[in-house]
Formats: structure tokens, sequence, C-alpha cells
């Protein structure tokens, strides 16, 4: 049957219309190795909806399927549309008994997505087929179903087919039913056929265009019909006209198509928009000619208006930020079936995290998260379930995929024009441009000229002219920001930019967003982007079995896999070919924890904003789009660098959006040294945003103090390679210039240099030892295949036993691009707190510091992030002092004070162990100790295992480094 927007479950499943027979729970089932495998006797059983690739049960046929990961490349050689001679069909068996009451009813099966060919029998009798692995198919079952007599309703799913080339998108590979079964039955003369909201936009207009079906039973009509409307805290709405019309394919008469429409004109209309998610509930009601109602249809809709005037996007006539994030439908226990409450769950966390809008990547979802989109307000690109990736340039023009572009588009569509969240409608990922395209955005613009096209295959070539036919926006992926402002900026920018990817999340990265957004916030033609992507796709894996722990599994904690568990990525499963750990590139876990990286995120996004103003006052800006500061609470907070805060209520001024107000410092500045303000902004109980500002920077460097403390008459203990021996050191301070690779440094290709320049472990040789006074002063000078590096240590013995160290580093010009330059050592205690002044508290590096600066403390297990590949982790930039203590005793603790803000980490890691795991689960911490690293340099993370590396002021340089420190 064609798609339509006429939902019977849940919003209109129990009206008068319709009744809804939920076939969900255990079915019969067999997983045979093809679509022409006999069947056994025997069958097993298995939950729909469900992926068999996920789930445990009686594996009759031995298939052994499990969940296959690749990105770009088809799991078989073969070209579209051959597909592999193994290939695991999945066989659904259910006797089901319709109410007798139904009996004359039209009766239509509703099968919400099947991974991936569906081919239907009822009662013996085959039904039809379906396709598109992510919406809907349903059938008109009421010739082959007997109300009150059992039926068998045979659902069979092969995974691969012709299809499986335009569903080649980034992600795990699996096979099954993944959204609800159910039967529902009308009417079977007079029904609702679709309804369209073909307008309801901000000045209050509202359309809506209904289609009503007639059929004649015996020849004989029903005899007439009419349309009302209801629209909450309004009233009634009458149709404007009703008018059928006859379709006379034999001259039997036999099938009526009656078009209706209701036009008003809402006063006073509360629009619709990410931050005023205003919805008014409209119904639409069928009747008889005799007034009874016989069909109808709720939906919640929203009143708002896109347009795209020049480079600019405007929703209600407002240029807004597209803070995007990319979101497939993905949970760690299921696969792809995804309950209401999670879809729930990804949205307000997206929404906690300051994005306001979703790119579905890359298929159209359950259109229960349109739903909740749009109840909580979130701008949505909706996707075409089309990706021919590893096939892209073939397959665009091939005409025998025509009809696939054409569908896929067009089904989503009718599916999902309805929804106030919708802003654009996307034609697919990562398949080229060809006349497919065309035929399927031609379609689009015709039936819904209300919502801009976006296809980013169609831009790629150029941004300037091409695609035009197909894509209203630019929306590049992984741009550079220097590339997206040379285009805002040449005079040939004609449509808005807004990246449909950027910023890959892959493991500990998102570097430089905060620059990407002062481009796009100071650039007119800019207006945001979808960062990549909302989770990591780590399956929850048993490690006895290898098998997915499904949904019984003791749950994960901070994003760490329970116990006996791991976060599976592509080849865990043992599937080849794969594309390893490219699918954990989220900024959540695979548990939705946030990482490090969706904090910074958040503070980018924050909807206020503190500057600094001539006269010394403090500038309180709302950075939103529509609304102002009401539905926040805010704290303001001083902190002292040595350690002190005071906390006060702020009372927020009342300010329109995009406007600002100045406050005097609502306290009195410490005498002495650097001072920093935090607004700790809430709503709705939740933390919004820390934004913060220095009051006062540090009059004198952060270690003058220490000079006071020299002893004259300690002496500094050295071993034979003059290393220093301390009662506080299990290993002496060396250098360290590498770090272990996170995923950019793998794939951008850094890992590798490092690798061949020998920094991971350069052997270091003494120079010579010198005393002059109280300093020792040890050179010494680490071989790498780059050339010598020549280091320094002078140590200086202070008060109570500690150790000021001193340290210079001089690489050669060929070490242009190392990962840091710094000091490592490791603690002669097992510590298990600490405390800093400097960002925080979650993780940072130079390119990704946006956290309040003050005082923090953690735990030293909490500093450090449980990427999926274990890698570089846990480190906090701009620290002035760390102190490093334990709960429970009074064993002596540890503190460090630097001479600048500077990058440090404290992990129970050494790099090399972190560099050689594969899995977070599979690290074993050091019993005994804590590594410490202290950076005069540190490489940026920027985002190069997908787009840009990190920005050249964010390497480092040759030459010489100097960096000192206290331990005490
Ligand atoms: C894009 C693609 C996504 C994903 C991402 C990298 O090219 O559209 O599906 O593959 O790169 O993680
Ligand atoms: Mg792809």
């Amino acid at each position: 049957m064609p798609a339509h927007a006429v939902s019977r479950v849940p919003s209109g499943g129990d009206g008068p219309g319709a009744a809804v027979l939920r076939l969900d729970g255990e079915w019969r089932f067999q997983l045979l190795p093809s679509p022409e495998a006999p069947l056994a006797d025997h069958w097993a059983r298995t939950a729909v909806p469900g992926c068999w690739t996920m789930q445990d049960f009686e594996d009759i046929h031995g298939v052994n399927d499990l969940p296959w990961y690749t990105n770009v490349q088809m799991p078989w050689p073969a070209p579209p549309p051959h597909v592999p001679s193994a290939n695991p069909t999945g066989v659904y068996e259910r006797a089901i008994t319709v109410p007798a009451e139904w009996a004359g009813r039209r009766i239509v099966l509703h099968v919400g997505a099947a991974e991936s060919v569906l081919l239907v029998r009822v009662g013996g009798e085959d039904v039809g087929i379906g396709k598109d692995s992510h919406l809907a198919s349903e059938f008109d079952v009421t010739d082959a179903v007997r109300p009150g007599e059992p039926t068998v309703i045979r659902l069979t799913v092969v995974k691969w087919s012709d299809a499986s080339f335009v569903e080649d998108q980034d992600q795990w590979w699996h096979g099954g039913i993944t959204r609800s079964v159910y039967l529902y039955a009308t009417d079977p003369q007079l029904y609702l056929e679709d309804v369209h909201v073909a307008e309801a936009s901000a000045d209050g207009s509202l359309r809506v265009d209904i289609r009503v079906r007639a059929s004649a039973d015996n020849g004989v009509l029903p005899e007439g019909w009419h349309i009302s409307g209801h629209l909450d805290g309004i009233g009634e709405l009458g149709p404007d006209t009703a008018y059928a019309e006859a379709n006379e394919a034999d001259e039997r008469v036999s099938d009526w198509l009656g078009l209706a429409r209701i036009s008003a004109r809402v006063p006073y209309v509360r629009t619709w928009s990410a931050e005023t998610p205003e919805l008014y509930g409209l119904t639409v009601r069928l009747h008889r000619a005799d007034g009874a109602v016989v069909d109808q249809a709720a939906y919640r809709i929203g009143f708002r208006t896109v347009e795209i005037l020049g480079r600019n996007l405007l929703v209600n006539g407002v240029r807004v930020l597209i803070r995007g994030v990319n979101r497939h439908d993905f949970d760690p226990l299921t696969g792809r079936v995804i309950d209401p409450a999670d879809m729930r769950a990804d949205l307000e966390t997206a929404k906690r995290f300051g994005f306001n809008a979703i790119r579905t990547s890359h298929y159209p979802n359950d259109p229960a998260l349109l739903d909740l989109a749009d109840e909580l307000g979130l701008y949505v690109v909706d996707e075409a379930d089309i990706e021919t990736h590893d096939h892209a340039h073939e397959l665009a023009d091939d005409p025998r995929y025509l009809a696939a572009f054409v569908d896929r588009v067009s089904r989503m569509v009718l599916r999902d024009k309805n929804h106030a969240s919708v802003i654009m409608w996307s034609l697919g990922n990562e398949s080229d441009y060809g006349v497919n395209h065309d035929a399927a955005a031609g379609w689009v613009r015709g039936y819904d000229p209300t919502r801009p096209p976006h296809y980013e295959g169609a831009v790629k070539i150029d941004w300037a002219t091409a695609g035009m036919a197909v894509s209203d926006v630019v929306c590049p992926m992984y741009s550079s920001i220097g590339d997206i402002v040379a285009h805002a900026e040449s005079g040939t920018q004609t449509r808005p930019l807004i990246m449909c990817e950027y910023s890959h999340a892959m493991g500990n990265s998102n570097g430089t967003l905060a620059e990407y957004w002062s481009a796009i916030e100071s650039t007119p033609g800019l207006q945001g982007g979808f960062i990549w992507e909302f989770r990591d796709h780590g399956i929850l894996q048993r490690l006895a079995d290898g098998r997915p722990a499904g949904p019984c599994a003791p749950p994960s904690t901070d994003g760490v896999a329970p116990p006996g568990h791991r976060w599976a990525y592509g080849g865990d499963f043992g599937e080849v070919p794969n594309d390893g750990v490219f699918c954990a590139d989220g900024i959540f876990f695979p548990d939705r924890t946030p990482k490090p990286a969706a904090y910074e995120h958040r503070e980018i996004a924050a909807p206020i904003r503190l500057t600094h103003t001539a006269d010394g006052h403090v500038r309180v800006h709302n950075r939103q789009d529509v609304v102002g500061l009401d539905r926040f609470a805010a704290t303001w907070i001083l902190a002292a660098a040595d350690g002190s805060a005071r906390a006060l209520p702020a009372e927020l001024p009342s300010l329109a959006p995009g406007t600002s107000a100045d406050v005097a410092v609502p306290f009195e500045l410490p005498t002495t040294g650097e001072a920093w303000l935090t607004l700790r902004v809430t709503g709705d109980g939740a933390e919004i945003c820390t934004p913060s500002i220095r009051l006062r920077t540090e009059d004198r460097a952060l270690l003058a103090r220490a000079d006071a403390q020299i002893v004259d008459t300690g002496v500094i203990e050295l071993d034979d390679a003059g290393l220093l021996v301390h009662p506080l050191l299990a290993a002496a301070p060396t250098l360290s210039l590498w770090r272990a690779p996170t995923d950019n440094d793998v794939l951008g290709g850094m890992a590798e240099r490092w690798r061949k320049w020998g920094l991971e472990a350069p052997a270091r040789t003494l120079v010579a030892i010198t005393r002059e006074g109280p300093r020792t002063i040890v050179r010494s000078e680490y071989a790498t295949e780059a050339g010598p590096v020549a280091h320094e240590q002078v140590l200086t013995p202070l008060h109570g036993g500690g150790v000021l160290i001193e340290e210079t580093a001089m690489l050669p010009g060929r070490l242009d691009d190392v990962a840091r330059v710094g000091s490592v050592f490791e603690t002669a205690a097992r510590h298990t707190e600490a405390a800093w002044f400097g960002t925080g508290p979650w993780e940072t590096y130079p390119d990704r510091a946006m956290a309040p600066v003050g005082r923090h403390r953690s735990t030293i297990d909490a500093l450090f992030t449980p990427y999926l590949r274990p890698q570089e982790s846990g480190g906090r930039n701009g620290v002035r002092w760390i102190a490093l203590s334990e709960a429970d005793d009074d064993a002596p603790g540890l503190t460090i004070h630097l001479d600048a803000p500077r990058q440090v980490s404290v992990t129970r890691y050494r790099a090399a162990d972190l560099a050689r795991t594969a899995h977070h689960d599979e690290l074993v911490p050091l019993p005994d100790r804590c590594v410490v690293h202290l950076d005069a340099a540190h490489r940026g993370l920027g985002t190069a295992s997908c787009g840009p590396d990190t920005l050249p002021e964010y390497r480092i340089a040759p030459g010489v480094h100097r960096w000192s420190w206290t331990i005490r």
C-alpha cells in the first residue's frame, strides 16, 4: 500500500476508525542459510521486534549470523544487483485470531520495519513484498484472514538483496524485524487514506488536505460522506470543500477517491521552534452521510514557516543557528530496535548538551522519534534510506534503481510530512549524484514546496553552482574552517551553508570545535552543522562466548561495559571484511554517557555567555534565537588560584534573544592572585552551562613563591643514570614526546610518523651532571630517528623535602610535529583523589578546552575517559597546580605546582600500555602507582580520523621548550 500519514498506533489507535491488534511478542522462528533452503519441521522462538543478529535463539540450521560492521565496502564483492548465495533468511510465523467483530471490515497488516526484504504470506497466500529497511510496509489482507478463526501469518525476511546496495550505510549490518507489527481494521468502504497538513505557518494559516477512499461493495458506493476537524484550544474546523472524483478504471465503478480540504486561520498563534515547541492537537474526522464518525486521525501539529532567503535559512523569519548532531537508530543491546523511552532519552540528552537539531542519518527513524522532536523542540533533517556508497557512481544513474530512489524519498515524505520538527528533506547520503536524485528531488519539490531539499552528494564538487536542482542548501561534510569561511566570503555563495557532518567524534576527538563556532557565528552565510555522530556503535558483547549480550545483560556504568563484557566494534564478531573501530565515533558512549567532547559542545552552545566590558563589568548575553532567560536559574562562583571559592545566587537580567546587559562583578576580589568568575546555569534542575571569565591574571610567576623555599644545604639524590631519586616517586621524571595515539593520530597518519621517528621510547643517554650551589644540573640526550633531543633538568631542593625542577628540551628541526613535550613520572603511592586548579571538571585538551577554570576535584579513576579503543585520555588543560592524595588514610599526598597553565594527566596507565590494547576492558591498571604527565606543549586533538587535522597553532614547533614545576 502507498505510504501515508494516518497513524493507527498509538494516537489514532483506539478511535472509532480503526481497531488494532498488536502482534509484537514471541513468534515461531527459523533462521535459514538462504531463502531457498527448506524449512525444518521444528521451530525455534524469538521476540518481534528483534534483530536475529543480536538475539539468543535456537539456531536450528546453524547459520550463526552475527552483527557485521563495514563502512564503505559491501560485505561481498559481486556488483549490483548480485547477492551472495549465503544469505541469512529469517522466517517468522505466528497463528493469530482476528476478532470476530472485524468480519466485514478492511484489514491491514503493518510491519514497522524489516531488514531488508520482507515477504508476506497470510493464510497460506502470498500477499506482498516490501523493501526499505527503515520504513513500514502495509498490506491489505482483508481477503486472506477470516475473523474469528486462526490464521497463520508468515513474515520472511531476507538479509541481502539488490536493495542492500542502496542501504550501504556506515554501520552494523543486522537482520530481523526492527519495529512493531500489528493489524488494523477500518470500515471496508470508507476510510481516511491520507491526511496532509500542507500548511501550518507562522502567521496561523492552516490547510489540511485529506484523501478519502470510498470503495464499492457489490457495485454500491457509500452514500456520501463529509469531513470535520478540531484544533485544540481553537475549536471545530469546517471543511472548505469536499468533493469526490470517480476512478473509472473499468466500467464497474469500484473505487472513489475523495478529496477534502480544511482551512483555517488561527489568531495569535503560538509558533513552533526548537526553543518554543508549541503544539496544537488536530483531529480530522470522516463522517458518513448520517453524521456518524467512521474514521479519524489525530496529530500534534506546529505552526511554523521554513524558508530560504538568500544565504539564510529562516524559521519563522529568524535565522537560527543549526547546532546539530547525526543520529543513527542504535542500541548496544538490541542493535536497531529502539524503544520510545530510549528515543526520548536520546533527544533529551542531545538537548541537554546544547544540540537543537538532528539529522536522521541515514534513513527515516521510527515515527515516534519525530513525535518526540516535535514535542521536545529539535529541528530535523529527515533523511531517506539511500546510501550506495560502494557503488555510488554507477547507481545514481542506473535506471534499474530509479524506482528505488523515488520510492524511498517519496515514501518518507508521505509518512513524515505532518511533523513540525522536519525542516528539510534529505535525499540520502553518499550516493554520488545522478538523474535518480533529480527524479526524487522533482517529486519532493512538487509534493512539498514548504521544505527545502538537502543533499550533500550533489554539492560536493562545487558549492557555488552544483546540484541546484536537488539541494537548496550547501551541506558539505568535514569541510575545513578555512574552506567554509572562504566560500562565505567569496561572493559566489548563493545558498545557506550548513555542514551535514563535521567534527568527527571518534575516540578522543572534536578538537577545534570552538574555532568552528567562532567562524560560524561571525561569518554571514555560515549557519552551523551536524556533528558526526551521536553515539559510539559499540555492541555489548559477552566475553565468555563472544555473542551479543542482549537486553538481559547487567548494566554498564559511566560508559564502561559491565564485568565479563566489552563494547564490540568491527571484527569483534569475527566478521571479514570489517572496518574496525571506525563505528565508535559518537560524542556519547554506547550507553549514552557523555564524552568530554559533549560538554565542550554544551559550553559552546551555551544560551548564556559572559564577556568583559571596558569598564570592568561583566556582560551577560542571551545567545538564544527566540526566547528570554526566564527558564534559567543561576549561581555566581568566584574561584581563586589558592583554591578558595565563593558562591552567590545570581539574578539574571531580563534579555531578549541576541541582546546583552552589563552587571557588576558580584564579589570583592581577593587581594592578589588569579581570579575567575563562573556562572553556573541550571534549567529544570539540570546544569545547562557554566560560562566562565578571568577577572584577574596571575600577577607574578606561579612558581615565584618556590624561590623563597630553596634550601641551600639540601641534597638532590640521583641514580647512576642521573635520574632523580625521591620518596614520592616510583619512576623519575623523564622527557616525553609521545602519547598513546588517538584515533585521529592513527587515521591522520601522525602515529605512523611518530613511530618512524622513534618517539615512543627514545633511548636516553646521560651527558653530564653538574652541581652549582643548591642546583643540580642533569644534561641528557634522547635519540630519535630525526636527530637527538637535548634535555636539561635543573633540580633544586625545597624546604620540606620538595624539589623544584626546571626543564629545557631542544627539538631538532625535523621533529616538527610531535605529540607532546613534557615530563612523565610515576608516583610511589597509589593515590586515589585529585584536586587541581585549571579547566575542568571534565577532560580537556589544548583545542578542546571550553570548561570553567577553578578548583576541581575527582577520583583519579574518574579522570580517565574509557574510550572504546584505549588511547591518550584523561588530560586537563590549563592546570596551575594539582594535588594527589588518598581518600582514606593519611599517607603523604603529593602536590605539583606549575610555572604556567599546563596540560596535565594523572592515570593508572602508561602510554605504551594504552597504545597496545585494543579494548578498554583489557587494560590492566598499575596496582601501586599513578602515571603523571606534565606537558610544556601538547598537540591538539583535531578531527583527522575523518576531516581536518588540528590547526597549525595547536601543533608543536621544533626548537627550545622550557617548563618548570615543583613537587612536594
Ligand atoms: C561520512 C558518512 C558517515 C560516516 C562518517 C565517518 O562520510 O556519511 O556515514 O561514515 O563519514 O564516520
Ligand atoms: Mg558511507
